[in-house]
């Protein structure tokens, strides 16, 4: 879908979006060249259902052995506002213990969900957990979490596309773009 009447403004296109994602896999694959870690295998979890468009990018050029997993963690009841914890869904199916662990996620907002999922893989005895995330939003962040590497950083608007939903819809934009809010008082699907 290229476009869309939620769509206010488009603030990364396609293209800028690849080459950011090629720039973040080739960062990240020299970090892990670097270093030594337990079978030689990262394990990357990707955070559901946002990463998908993000992570199917990044996996094609991550130069590394790695196993993908997923969660499933919901923190937006369908809203545009952040308002309970963190409830995991969907948890891994793998062993962690003394693992590199790579979190895979679409955008960083107040930070809760990621630092919540990060404390959780700690305590199942992963070693190490790195995070990338496509975007973030650093003035809204309210926990102490920096990613590792991030692609965009944006400021409080809410935005759709590239994995980013408004009611589950709009994950399919092919770009990132701010949400036409006005619009979403009385909108019907
Ligand atoms: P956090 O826990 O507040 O950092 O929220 C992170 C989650 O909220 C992300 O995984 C996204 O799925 C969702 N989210 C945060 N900001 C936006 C946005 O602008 N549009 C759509 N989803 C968002
Ligand atoms: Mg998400």
């Amino acid at each position: 879908m290229t476009n869309h009447p939620l769509v206010k403004e488009v603030l990364v296109d396609r293209n800028k979006i690849d080459s950011k994602i090629k720039e973040l896999a080739h960062n990240i694959s020299n970090y892990y060249k670097s270093i030594q870690y337990k079978n030689n295998t990262v394990i990357t979890v990707g955070l559901l259902k946002g990463c998908v468009p993000f992570m199917a990018g990044l996996l094609k050029d991550l130069e590394f052995n790695c196993i993908t997993e997923y969660m499933i963690v919901s923190s937006y009841e369908g809203n545009t506002t952040n308002i309970q914890k963190p409830k995991i869904i969907n948890d891994i199916k793998i062993n962690v213990e003394g693992a590199h662990v790579l979190l895979i996620e679409d955008i960083i907002d107040s930070g809760i969900t990621l630092s919540f999922i990060k404390e959780h893989i700690l305590g199942l005895g992963a070693k190490e957990v790195k995070v990338v995330t496509l975007a973030s939003k650093p003035n809204k962040i309210i926990v102490d979490l920096k990613p590792d590497w991030n692609g965009f950083e944006f400021g409080d608007e809410f935005l759709i596309g590239f994995g980013l939903d408004y009611q589950e819809r709009l994950r399919n934009l092919p770009f990132i773009a701010t949400c036409n809010v006005e619009k979403l008082t009385d909108w019907e699907w």
